[in-house]
């Protein structure tokens, strides 16, 4: 029966590999490959072949490349050895397996260090479409393709860089309430801009609009969505609409940003920090995303460092 996974299978939310490295606290794990069972390695075979097409048409050139470069295998799941083996003599990132959400500053410091924290699981091949979590389709086909270009890979490490000016930031900050308040606020707008880029951005490229973020490069519907759909509003980057711009991630994102290329986004990003550190940053408007606790501490804790 569909969806029925063996004992041991790395299905998404239904995983005992993944549920006991979590009761024991256990956040950078290994990759067992062996668990993985026949139904996920069919669901990855599903997932990246239907979107070959896709991303032909709709993927940024680089991205194409990367795909090309990672030789990933279409039939089964990939192992993040081989993976690493072919993307670390490009940029020196590696993928590094996790057992589940990354609080915040962890995250950022990881890609600082040029590690991306990667998902294990595979959704459950009976809903290949829509899943609120991340997992190993949307980290390995959707992000790490991406981690083969240089520019885009350097951008990655500036992000962990501004999660370093925001710790040393909370630092000088003695009121309590007062530190709380500001990080929040800079949190919202990290996020809101690697959501709005990373995550969901567009770029000018040679054959017209093309997509770089992750989160379209792995949903088979929003990707065409993204580029054709006339209710989609598509503006040009301005940071000081996207530091203030909430979103929702439970359906196909109604308002998308374009930047001008990987070396636009790179020096966006250091004006970021720039802003960062002039306090342009500290009241940006309410709304999502929500800061939970393990991210808030996590950025409190880094800054006890500083
Ligand atoms: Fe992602």
């Amino acid at each position: 029966m569909a969806g029925v996974q063996a004992p041991g299978g790395l299905t998404t939310t239904r995983a005992p590999f993944i549920e006991q490295a979590q009761a024991e606290g256990r956040l950078y794990i290994h990759q067992p490959y062996e668990l993985y069972s026949r139904d996920n390695h069919d669901a990855w075979r599903r997932l990246f072949t239907r979107m070959e097409d896709r991303w032909q048409r709709y993927a940024n050139p680089r991205f194409l490349q990367g795909i090309d470069s990672l030789c990933l295998d279409p039939d089964r799941v990939p192992k993040l050895e081989d993976v690493n083996r072919f993307l670390s003599p490009l940029t020196g990132f590696q993928a590094k397996p996790v057992s589940g959400y990354v609080p915040s500053f962890l995250f950022f410091d990881c890609l600082r260090n040029r590690e991306f924290p990667t998902t294990i699981t595979i959704r459950d091949g009976a809903t290949l479409d829509y899943l609120p979590e991340p997992d190993i389709f949307h980290d390995i086909a959707g992000h790490v393709p991406m981690h083969t270009d240089r520019a885009f890979a350097d951008t990655l490490v500036r992000f962990g860089d501004c999660a370093h000016t925001a710790a040393e930031i909370a630092a000088g900050i003695t009121d309590e309430r007062e530190k709380i308040r500001r990080v929040t606020s800079i949190f919202k707008a990290l996020a809101r801009f690697f959501w709005f880029t990373i995550e969901f951005g567009l770029m000018r490229s040679e054959g017209g609009l093309k997509v770089f973020g992750s989160g379209l490069l792995s949903s088979y519907g929003e990707i065409a969505n993204s580029i054709d759909s006339p209710e989609v509003q598509r503006y040009p980057m301005q940071l000081e609409w996207v530091i203030n711009q909430y979103f929702e991630i439970d359906h196909y994102q109604p308002l998308l940003f374009i930047v001008d290329s990987f070396d636009h986004l790179f020096e966006l990003v250091g004006e970021l920090e720039r802003w960062m550190r002039e306090g342009r940053l500290d009241n940006v408007a309410p709304g999502e995303p929500a800061v939970s606790e393990p991210d808030l501490r996590s950025f409190l804790e880094a800054s006890k460092g500083k």
